[in-house]
C-alpha cells in the first residue's frame, strides 16, 4: 500500500491574534519553547509520515524556510512547501496540495492545533480505510468557536461551523484525513459568509456520500489562534515538558 501524505495548513491572517501577528506570521509564535508550527509537524512525523507540505503565505513565507529547512529538526531529509495567495480559507489551501498528493490518501493538520497525544492509530486505521475521509472530535466546552458535531445514535448526522446554539459539545478537530477525491470536492465549494471555503463543507459532502468516518480524540487538544487559547496551549505544552523531565 502506497504512503501516506501529510499536509500541514500554515497560511492566513492570524487576524485574531493581531498585533502580535502584524509582522510575522501566526504559525511562527512561540508555545512555549518551540514555534507553534513545529507542533503539527511532529504530530504528523510521530504518526509515520514522512512525506509533508507545509501550505503558507502572505509576507512572511520566506522565514518558513529559514526556521524549517529541509525538516532536520524531525528527523526528515525533504520538506516540501507551496504558498497560497490571499485568504481563501482553510479548504482553499487545501486544495494547493493537489500536485504534491499524486493521488494519495492525506493526513491534513492545521498549524494551529496542539495535542497531547499520539494520532498513530486513528492513522492506522485510516490507511486501512478503503476509500472516503475520516475525522478526529473532541468534547469541549466552547463549542460554538468551531465546528459542531451533532449525532443519530453514533453517526454523524451533520456538522455545522460556529453556531450559535450548538447541537453537541463535540467539536471537528483541525486532523482530517482523506482519500484523493477531496481535490475534486473542493473544486464544487462555494465561499461561505465569511467568505472561505470551508473545511467544514468537504467533511459534509463525505457525509452526503456516506464516506466520513470519526474518532473520538484521546488527551487534550486546544487550537491556538486566539489570545486565550494560545496561552492555554502554551500552559498545556509546558505543563507536558516538565512533566517529561520530571
Ligand atoms: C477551523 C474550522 C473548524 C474547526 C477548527 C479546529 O476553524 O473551520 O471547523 O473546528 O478549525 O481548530 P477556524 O480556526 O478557521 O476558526
Amino acid at each position: 500500500m502506497a504512503k501516506l501524505r501529510g499536509v500541514v495548513l500554515a497560511g492566513g491572517l492570524g487576524k485574531r491574534l493581531a498585533p502580535l501577528t502584524k509582522i510575522t506570521n501566526k504559525h511562527l509564535l512561540p508555545v512555549y519553547n518551540l514555534p507553534m508550527v513545529y507542533y503539527p509537524i511532529q504530530i504528523l512525523v510521530e504518526a509515520g509520515i514522512r512525506d509533508i507540505l507545509i501550505v503558507t503565505g502572505g509576507n512572511n513565507a520566506g522565514d518558513f524556510l529559514r526556521l524549517l529547512g529541509n525538516g532536520h529538526a524531525f528527523g526528515l531529509k525533504h520538506l516540501d512547501y507551496t504558498y497560497q495567495e490571499g485568504e481563501g480559507g482553510i479548504a482553499a489551501a487545501l486544495g494547493l496540495a493537489e500536485e504534491f498528493a499524486e493521488g494519495q490518501k492525506i493526513v491534513v493538520i492545521l498549524g494551529d492545533n496542539v495535542i497531547e497525544r499520539s494520532i498513530k492509530t486513528y492513522v492506522q486505521k485510516f490507511s486501512k480505510q478503503r476509500k472516503g475521509a475520516r475525522i478526529l472530535v473532541k468534547d469541549v466546552k466552547d463549542p460554538e468557536r468551531f465546528g459542531v458535531v451533532s449525532f443519530k445514535g453514533n453517526k454523524i448526522k451533520a456538522i455545522r461551523e460556529k453556531p450559535k446554539r450548538p447541537e453537541s459539545s463535540y467539536v471537528v478537530t483541525g486532523i482530517y484525513m482523506y482519500d484523493s477525491k477531496v481535490f475534486d470536492i473542493i473544486k464544487t465549494l462555494k465561499p461561505s459568509g465569511r467568505g472561505e471555503l470551508e473545511i467544514t463543507d468537504v467533511n459534509n459532502a463525505y457525509l452526503k456520500k456516506n464516506q466520513l468516518y470519526y474518532d473520538i480524540l484521546d488527551g487534550w487538544w486546544t487550537d491556538a489562534g486566539t489570545f486565550e487559547s494560545l496561552l492555554r496551549a502554551n500552559n498545556l505544552i509546558a505543563q507536558k515538558v516538565r512533566g517529561r523531565k520530571g
